[in-house]
């Protein structure tokens, strides 16, 4: 019994060395690379939790350079969550053009509400409580804290996991968010998550631009579908238009915007429902 539990007792130690030695390497390579090529952005250079969320609700879905200037012009003519609930969905959709997917102002809109009136207008601490506001996944819930808290989350996004499956599954096919996200926890630099996973998502972009897109190795990995002639362009066309035209109906948005009818008429009973329009009779605006 004694023998076999010394050699093994002895191998465990020396795994665990081995491990430690390739988390040290690991961590060494990812931040030499932030030492010198790391980027700045406007987000990462403030604390305040309130711009934080802004920023990650803009990047969900849209790359840093087409957020940047957004980012700059929304927290300025928004300063602050009162300031954010209480502008009409109309102004906000116009600061807000251009950056796509406009779900995404209706719901910081809601986010912001909830905040001063259920949190006294500071932004939650808690992942439970962050992923019960609208728009925000379990992703953008961690990254909130950590950039904004600095706490020491476990998540996985596009740059990220680019950089787990280029180190540590470079013969692999299919590899699924569950196999990464234990590497991700043990090597997360408890003594400062924000940096490290600023450094993570740094070098995660120079994959990109180093080998065709790291990422496909994911199980995850879903190639974008058209957006020509797609509902988020007959949504984003029609939110557009009312957006710039005080109002309308669903006969001239179908002339005017040169889409099928029945098309802008189904198009028109979801924004309603998601509260973006509102209709009186014939006549549609922004709600
Ligand atoms: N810095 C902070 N959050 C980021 C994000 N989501 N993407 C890129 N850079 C970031």
């Amino acid at each position: 019994m004694k023998k076999i539990a010394v050699p093994q007792r002895e191998k465990a130690r020396k795994t665990k060395r081995s491990n430690h030695s390739t988390v040290h390497a690991f961590r060494k390579v990812i931040y030499h690379h932030y030492e010198e090529q790391g980027r700045t952005f406007p987000w990462r250079k403030t604390r305040n939790p309130y711009y934080i969320l802004v920023s990650e609700v803009m990047l969900q879905q849209t790359q840093v350079d087409r957020v940047t200037e957004k980012y700059r012009q929304f927290i300025k003519v928004f300063p602050d969550a009162p300031t954010l609930a209480k502008a009409p969905l109309k102004t906000i959709l116009t600061v807000w053009q251009g950056l796509g997917y406009n779900r995404r102002a209706l719901a910081l809109k809601k986010i912001a509400h909830i905040v001063v009136q259920q949190y006294n207008n500071k932004i939650p601490r808690s992942l439970d409580e962050l992923i019960k506001l609208p728009g925000i996944g379990q992703a953008t819930a961690s990254e909130i804290l950590a950039f904004a808290f600095n706490q020491p989350t476990v998540f996985i996004e596009t740059n990220i996991r680019s950089v787990f499956i280029h180190f540590f599954f470079s013969d692999r096919e299919d590899v699924s968010d569950d196999e990464i996200l234990p590497l991700v926890e043990k090597t997360l630099d408890l003594s400062n998550p924000r940096k490290w996973y600023y450094a993570l998502m740094d070098y995660g972009v120079t994959l990109k631009k180093r080998y065709t897109n790291p990422s496909r190795k994911s199980a995850h990995y879903n190639k974008q579908s058209p957006f020509n002639g797609s509902n988020r362009q007959v949504r984003g066309k029609i939110v557009r238009f009312l957006t710039d035209k005080s109002y309308s109906s669903a006969r001239e948005l179908s002339q005017q915007l040169n889409l099928p009818l029945d098309k802008v008429k189904s198009n028109l009973i979801t924004l309603e429902q998601e509260g973006f329009i509102k209709r009186s009779g014939q006549r549609l605006t922004i709600a």
